[in-house]
């Protein structure tokens, strides 16, 4: 099963490019599914038809699913969310009130997340395109399988053996009611089942995310940030996708301005995703409504190609930890490491190999340090960063 995560800043076009790639990928004979994330679902609104909870058919080959975070809850939380329904009851919190709190924003990927795994292990489909609500969300969602999977490591064993004991011992007279074995047989299996999502998600021979931009700056800002939290969760991004670009005709009169500033944004973009493949998209008269006008579109974002196809990622950037440093990893071939040049300011660091450049924005955690070494192993160049004991003044620059 191929999965296409598109992502990207509010209003950018993700669920219009979501449709016309979900489209155009059916209509070339793949068994499609694409799915709403976003709970302000407008999936439907783009397609014009109605979708539910569940997948349905839309066109031959190609399905539509709005993830409803209540069915989901209901469907797969079972058991967590009576134990965390009867807590807040002993809690005096009334049960309407206590529902909502069971409900984590964001809850529609993770629950999304779930049902992949679901459907990957069925096989229902060849390709399913997700989506997704606008990035910050979107990136905090992406995290949760690592998220959760520390977080089970460290309390599962712990808590089921100190529940065990207080039920045998106190439980009886107590006013909190403690976990079933139910609850904790059901937190294990979510635990599994993230555990293979995370799996999935970090396959780039199956996944991998396409960023939405448009040629804006304060897009372009916040496609550099997701880039970045993108690769430190694992996940391969592998497309951008240019909508809204101004065309030619669009020259003259009150337009003149905003082409100027979009081809100055769009040299920025080259520059900061050089070794990424850009699809550019028209900026439309109309909005894009309808299946006429998302066939129209997913022409004009991949002509001829399959829409499903991988486009070669860009040397994958991986953030780990040596030897309890913080060491950023880029699989890069270079044959003269005299030829290299690198320079942190603040939280973006700038990389010149040759003629490779990039530029990127440091998590935290390397932000504050400070590089210590960098140097190539066979394909990996290495940048080694020493934690800084506090945060570094602005604009300091370093090389
Ligand atoms: N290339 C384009 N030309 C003209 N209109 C467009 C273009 N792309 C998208 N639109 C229109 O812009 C609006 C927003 O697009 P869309 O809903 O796809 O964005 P989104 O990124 O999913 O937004 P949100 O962050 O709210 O989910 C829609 O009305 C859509 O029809
Ligand atoms: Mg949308």
């Amino acid at each position: 099963m191929r999965i296409i995560i598109y992502t990207g800043k509010g209003g950018v076009g993700k669920t219009s490019v979501s449709a016309a790639t979900a489209l155009a990928a059916a209509a070339r004979g793949q068994r499609t599914l694409v799915i709403s994330t976003d709970n302000a679902h407008s999936l439907a609104d783009s397609l014009a038809v109605p979708l539910g909870a569940d997948p349905v058919p839309i066109r031959p080959n190609l399905w539509g699913l709005e993830i409803d975070v209540l069915t989901e809850i209901e469907r797969n939380w079972q058991a967590v969310r009576e134990y965390l329904l009867r807590l807040l009851a002993s809690q005096g919190v009334a049960e309407i009130t206590a529902e909502e709190v069971v409900i984590l924003p964001g809850m529609e990927l993770i629950a999304a997340l779930l049902r992949l795994d679901e459907f990957a292990r069925e096989g229902r489909y060849d390709t399913v395109v997700l989506d997704t609500a606008p990035t910050a969300d979107t990136l905090r969602m992406l995290s949760f399988p690592s998220a959760v999977e520390w977080y089970f490591e460290h309390f599962l064993g712990m808590q089921r053996r100190l529940a065990r004991v207080i039920r045998s011992t106190v439980g009886p007279v107590m006013q909190t009611p403690m976990p079933s074995d139910n609850f904790f047989t059901a937190l294990q299996e979510l635990h599994d089942r993230f555990a293979r999502v995370r799996l999935l998600l970090t396959d780039p021979s199956r996944t991998t995310v396409r960023l939405v931009v448009n040629p804006e700056r304060m897009v372009i800002a916040e496609t550099q940030r997701a880039y970045t939290y993108l690769c430190l969760f694992g996940l391969t991004v592998e497309l951008l996708v240019v909508n809204r670009v101004f065309p030619a005709q669009a020259t003259g009169g009150y337009f003149a301005a905003t082409r100027e500033e979009q081809t100055t944004n769009l040299a920025t973009l080259t520059t900061l995703f050089g070794g990424l493949t850009q699809l550019p998209v028209p900026r439309y008269p109309t909005e894009v409504l309808g299946f006429e006008a998302l066939e129209r579109l997913g022409a004009d974002i991949f002509g001829t190609a399959d829409p499903a196809r991988f486009w070669p990622a860009e040397a994958p950037v991986r953030f780990v930890t040596h030897e309890g440093a913080p060491v950023i990893e880029l699989a890069l071939k270079h044959p003269d490491p005299k030829d290299v040049e690198l320079t942190q300011r603040g939280d973006v660091l700038y990389l010149r190999v040759g003629g490779y450049r990039r530029q990127l924005t440091l998590p935290v955690l390397y932000a504050r340090g400070r590089i210590e070494r960098a140097y190539f192993d066979g394909g990996t160049f290495r940048i080694r960063f020493r934690a800084a004991p506090r945060p570094p003044g602005r604009g300091g620059r370093r090389s």
